[in-house]
């Protein structure tokens, strides 16, 4: 099958990337000429370590082809995914610039039998208008969400949880079965606004859950509980199930945070109120603000200590900055006056162009000297497995901060370390 992958991001190269394994021959298309350059030489833009080897083997094995112009894709094509980027402007609406820019293009060079799958997300306006605009038998539209976490990008796509086919046209249907047929996960036909609202309850009940363990967390540390083992507790309960109950400073990234606050703009608009996404969004915009807390506690007057704060992305094993906790917690630092020093393993370089004047370093122990305290923002797999002994010594106060909860306490307690974590007792 030709398929046609429009927008490079996460979703559009690990959906081509998976396709193009799949035997497809796969066209992508982004009109950030940079993105196509590098992409042609094999090169990922961002960390995705098993979607790089993958890019490789597809380039070598001719089953995928990059464009900066749309009109030079000169195949028949049987389907085009949206991927592209759908931001949220100031007023909450989504920016539709690039969807507008994309439906026309594809009126403009396709036609005739063509499936358009859409894996941006989307709220139902705007599938509505995308509707609307391919409205002719040539076009036969379908909602496809993805569900792909960073860090996991091709495995995800590769082996889903299950494949969402939203859509009222047989021929749509027929082609994306066909398309998915070597991909071993249930499969659900639905309406395309169901598909919608399936990937939007999908996120929002992923950040509630989050919301709702860092409440707990808050709690235990007032009354003196253990988050561990009140999340082991619970989580054994197959009914609610163990994933998404690590408390922490709260969830980041270009997904959670964006979906939670479009949808609740969007149901405002039809007038309903979406009460518990709200309060999930309410409680992580300030659940970092326990770091503070924490360290007035521990040290008092905040002003001209020195503060490290260990991981920038949004998580571990991702190079990605958007809406990350980290840099909310490090601008709050900066405003109580402390000295910030930060430690990331792949997002020192980019964050050094948002914190100005803040030093930051890939290295653990050379952004540990001299600080007062220590803050863990992300959880990166190999803080637990760091030379602690070294950072104590390194160190001119004992405090730690565990905001991703991941350190062994008793470990750093006999360091002679002051631990601290989220909720942990
Ligand atoms: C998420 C969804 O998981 C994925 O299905 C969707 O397609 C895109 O959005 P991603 O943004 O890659 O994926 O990140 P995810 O692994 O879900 O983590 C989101 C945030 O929640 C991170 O900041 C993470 O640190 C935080 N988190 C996650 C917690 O604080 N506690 C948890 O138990 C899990």
């Amino acid at each position: 099958m030709n398929i046609l992958i429009i927008g490079t991001g996460y979703v559009g190269l690990a959906t081509g990337i998976a396709l193009a394994l799949k035997s497809n021959k796969v066209y992508f298309f982004d009109k950030d000429k940079e993105k196509i350059k590098h992409l042609s030489s094999g090169q990922l833009f961002f960390y995705e370590p098993d979607l790089q080897s993958a890019l490789e083997k597809a380039i070598s094995n001719n089953r995928v082809y990059f464009f900066d112009m749309l009109d030079k894709v000169n195949e028949k094509v049987d389907a085009v995914f949206l991927c592209i980027g759908t931001p949220v402007l100031k007023n909450g609406k989504t920016d539709l610039k690039n969807i507008k820019q994309a439906v026309c293009d594809i009126k403009k060079y396709f036609g005739q039998d063509i499936v358009i799958a859409v894996k941006s997300t989307i709220n139902p306006d705007v599938f509505e208008f995308i509707k609307r605009e391919f409205n002719s038998n040539n076009f036969h539209i379908a909602v496809n969400p993805e569900f792909l976490r960073e860090g996991n990008a091709l495995k995800d796509t590769l082996n889903p949880s299950r494949i969402v086919i939203g859509t009222e046209d047989n021929y749509a249907k027929s082609m994306l079965n066909n398309i998915y047929r070597d991909f071993d996960a249930p499969k659900i036909f639905t309406d395309p606004i169901s598909a919608i609202l399936i990937k939007y309850a999908s996120n929002t009940f992923l950040a509630t859950k989050i919301s709702f363990i860092n409440e707990i967390a808050n709690l235990s540390d007032n009354v003196g509980g253990d988050i561990d083992d009140i999340a082991l507790g619970i989580g054994l309960d197959p009914r609610i199930g163990k994933d998404f109950l690590k408390a922490g400073i709260g969830f980041g990234g270009s997904c959670l945070p964006k979906d939670a606050k479009n949808v609740i703009h969007f149901s405002r608009s039809k007038n309903i109120n979406l009460g518990i996404i709200k309060e999930a969004v309410l409680i992580n915009d300030t659940q970092f603000l326990v770091v503070i807390e924490k360290l007035k506690e521990n040290l008092g007057n905040l002003k001209g200590k020195v503060v490290a704060v260990l991981g920038l992305s949004f998580k571990g094993g991702t190079d990605d900055l958007r809406d990350s906790i980290s840099i909310k917690l490090i601008n709050e630092l900066l405003r109580e006056g402390i000295i910030v020093r930060a430690q990331d393993y792949l997002s020192y370089e980019k964050a050094k162009e948002i914190l100005k004047g803040v030093f930051i370093s890939n290295d653990v122990y050379m952004t540990a000297k001299g600080a007062d305290a220590i803050v863990i923002a992300t959880d990166w797999k190999e803080y637990p497995k760091a030379d602690w002994k070294k950072i104590r010594n390194l160190m001119k106060g004992n405090l730690i901060i565990d905001g991703r909860n991941i350190l062994d306490k008793e470990n750093l307690k006999n360091l002679g370390f002051t631990y601290k974590g989220i909720g942990r007792k």
